[in-house]
């Protein structure tokens, strides 16, 4: 997935003067509905790698939908802001945002990502636009979308652990989870809960530190989170970590984790599979949150809905396993003709999101 050979329908740019923050707003597929994914806010070296950000992301959105069998596209806004933003500026910044989705009037909808929360949502909420998912519950909305993410992710361990070792629980195995932030932290509490030996890693020392002092869990340096020995690693942080220099190093028997785009490219997978690390495609296992979030919000589901649309990930992830073992491809090769599959002959009507 690079921006060289992206596929995608639109980008649309925004400068916004007042604050020197670019826009960029991905679209990359309206095939099986609405383009919808989150609004990531960060500084970046240059506005070409946001841009490059903004549609590899949103490349990402199409395939995360299409392999959760749920009606909506891929896109993703990038808002790259310089380093020293204020709050009231932010602020202001969020309102232009909001007034740019209502220009787009509907072409994509958003929510929560890296770099916003639930109030951010409410703020650009606040102008009127109703193309925003994620507002916090005392607005309408449905919250966050970590814990629901997060749910998805520890299904997914699950069947990793079926597969590797013919028994599902999480339980005595050694997993190292790389970032504590939103979605981290919430998955760290459920394989604690599970019984599972937890280390964590952080750049962010205090968070890292409040959590081994609540859940009893181990903390390792940031710096060597990827080549810990474990059964499983969870990557919970930034994009792109998993390439040439890293998979030599690596010392686990999968990957299962919520961070987009954790393959810095497609060789990346067979890189994997040749280091026989069993590796669960981003997109299968981090759907979650969206799904859960926009089934609420824009389907009406109940929490219990919201629920087994995401433990669903265990059995699409078992599908990809399978599909991958048969057909002799990369898992992520699988999950991509899977989700391939629903782009060219839609998403089941009946199903939404199962
Ligand atoms: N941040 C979510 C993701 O990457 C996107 C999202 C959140 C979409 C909430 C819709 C609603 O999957």
């Amino acid at each position: 997935m690079t921006g060289d050979s992206w596929t995608g329908e639109d980008v649309i740019e925004r400068d916004d003067l007042e604050t020197g923050a670019r826009i960029f707003v991905a679209l990359h597929s309206s095939r099986l509905g609405p383009p919808t994914g989150g609004t990531r806010m960060k500084t970046y070296p240059d506005a070409g790698s946001a841009r490059r950000d903004a549609m590899r992301l949103a490349e990402a959105m199409t395939y995360k939908w299409a392999a959760a069998d749920f009606a909506r596209g891929g896109g993703k806004a990038v808002i790259a802001v310089p380093p020293d933003l204020e709050a009231s500026a932010r602020e202001g910044l969020l309102r232009r945002y909001g007034r740019l989705l209502s220009e787009l009037g509907g072409r994509f909808y958003t929510g929560g990502d890296v770099g916003t929360s639930s109030s951010d949502m409410d703020v650009i909420a606040e102008t009127g636009t109703p193309y925003v998912f994620s507002r916090t519950p005392e607005r309408g909305g449905a919250g966050g979308s970590g814990s629901w993410t997060a749910l998805g992710v520890f299904a997914a361990i699950e069947t990793a652990c079926e597969r590797l070792f013919g028994d599902p629980s999480p339980r005595d195995r050694r997993i190292v989870v790389q970032g504590v932030g939103n979605v981290g932290a919430l998955l760290i509490e459920r394989l604690a809960a599970a019984g599972a030996r937890v280390a964590a890693a952080d750049p962010n020392g205090e968070a890292l530190g409040r959590l081994r002092e609540r859940l009893g869990i181990e903390a390792i340096p940031s710096e060597s989170g990827l080549e810990a020995p474990c059964d499983l690693l969870a990557p919970c942080a930034l994009g792109g970590i998993l390439n040439a220099e890293t998979i030599p190093r690596l010392n686990t028997r999968a990957i299962v984790g919520a961070a987009n785009d954790q393959l810095a490219g497609p060789e990346e997978a067979l890189r994997l599979r040749e280091r026989g690390v069993l590796y669960a495609p981003d997109f299968v296992v981090n759907a979650g949150g969206a799904v859960a979030i926009t089934g609420i919000e824009a389907l009406g589901w109940g929490a219990d809905r919201a629920e087994a649309a995401v433990r669903g990930i265990a059995g699409t992830l078992r599908r990809v396993f399978d599909l991958a073992e048969s057909s002799g491809v990369s898992t992520d090769a699988a999950a991509r003709r899977l989700a391939e599959e629903r782009l060219r002959r839609g998403t089941d009507p009946q199903a939404d999101g199962r």
